[in-house]
């Protein structure tokens, strides 16, 4: 039934490479793994800058929260870019037990921070550390070039979008912690809600350092595929959106099906870490089912690697019945648009 669903919507080849040659062990992946990452920063989100050599960080205020269970580091982050330093402020939350916990990297809409998106004390009380930002203090969310945006030229057609910014961004955080000694860097998970939520794919996609993505709601042009969705579409999102991605992304509007990409590509290229797509079942713009056919035909690029990708019944799973036993996780949640503590539980 699977297979039927995923026939219709014709996507281009996972598992060959440019020249024809089938994927068939974890080696060729790699060259395949190379090969998609070009696709997708050519066609759809833009070619980041190099990293930055180092990031610093600050710490101006440290405050006790959560009842004293955990401790808010409020730090300036700051890397040098070609245009002169850059800063902006993180604020990481880590709890007093245990010790060296493993890290979300929460790519958020608000300040302050935590916010209603991110259920801080049970997050806490499950053992995690939380850096979060505000995606706006890195660049705003608008066609304007200002923040990260100013630092860098940006080639009109090929040149990162938002999207890869905040991204970025989110991988300078993991620099900042990889230099903490309290948290545990070689576990940490990258997360956001909706257009953090495709952010969160794309920084995983592109940093392997992060062993777990976390996309909640992400819809189009993150795990949604793009190929017969329902609600928003490519013509739509770079309408409305066009400095998300970068110039060349428009040219597919209405051309889905010509595409040589789709996004269980995006989704591919964090395997063979952890990946959990989160959806909820009133949020037709972002498309549960195409949220959940891309994870099964990404899945292949995990098993191609001895890693179980989606571990699914013949068909797409009831509301609120999550499927955690692969490397590919998923979930539709009864409700809508929102990142819930039942997504974070
Ligand atoms: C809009 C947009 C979506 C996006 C969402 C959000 O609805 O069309 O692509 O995911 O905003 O970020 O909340």
């Amino acid at each position: 039934m699977l297979n039927e669903k995923l026939a219709e919507r014709r996507l281009p080849a996972l598992m060959t490479l440019n020249d024809g040659r089938a994927v068939t062990t974890a080696k060729l992946w790699r060259e395949r793994r190379e090969e998609l990452l070009d696709l997708l920063r050519r066609e759809e989100y833009g070619y980041s800058p190099a990293a930055p050599e180092s990031v610093t960080g600050t710490v101006e205020k440290e405050t006790l929260v959560c009842a004293g269970k955990a401790t808010q580091y409020d730090v300036t982050l700051s890397f040098d870019t070609p245009r002169g330093p850059f800063s902006f402020p993180i604020a990481l939350i880590v709890p007093k037990a245990p010790e060296k916990p493993p890290v979300f990297v929460h790519i958020s809409f608000f300040t302050p921070i935590p916010s209603k998106y991110l259920p801080i004390e049970e997050v806490v009380d499950r053992g995690y550390a939380v850096a979060a930002f505000n995606y706006e203090s890195v660049t705003s969310d608008k066609a304007d070039i200002d923040g990260l945006a100013a630092m860098y030229p940006i080639d009109e057609k090929t040149g990162w979008g938002t999207i890869g910014m905040w991204a970025f961004a989110a991988s300078r955080v993991l620099d900042y912690l990889e230099t903490r000694s309290d948290v545990d860097a070689q576990r940490a998970c990258v997360t956001g809600h909706s257009r953090l939520g495709k952010t969160a794919l794309w920084c995983a996609a592109q940093d392997e350092r992060f062993t777990m993505a976390v996309s909640n709601d992400s819809g189009c042009s993150g795990a949604a595929i793009s190929r017969g969705k329902v609600g928003e579409s490519i013509e739509r999102i770079t309408r409305v959106f066009p400095y998300w991605f970068c110039g060349n992304y428009r040219a597919w509007a209405d051309r889905e099906y010509e595409a040589p990409f789709d996004q269980h590509m995006l989704l591919s290229l964090i395997a063979p870490r952890r990946l959990y797509v989160c959806s909820a079942i009133e949020d037709t713009w972002a498309d549960p089912e195409s949220e959940f056919l891309a994870c099964v035909a990404a899945s292949p690029a995990w098993s191609v690697q001895r890693v179980p990708g989606l571990i699914t019944p013949d068909d797409m799973p009831a509301v609120n019945q999550p499927l955690m036993e692969g490397g590919v996780c998923y979930h539709v949640r009864t409700g809508t648009h929102f990142h819930s503590r039942t997504d974070w539980n």
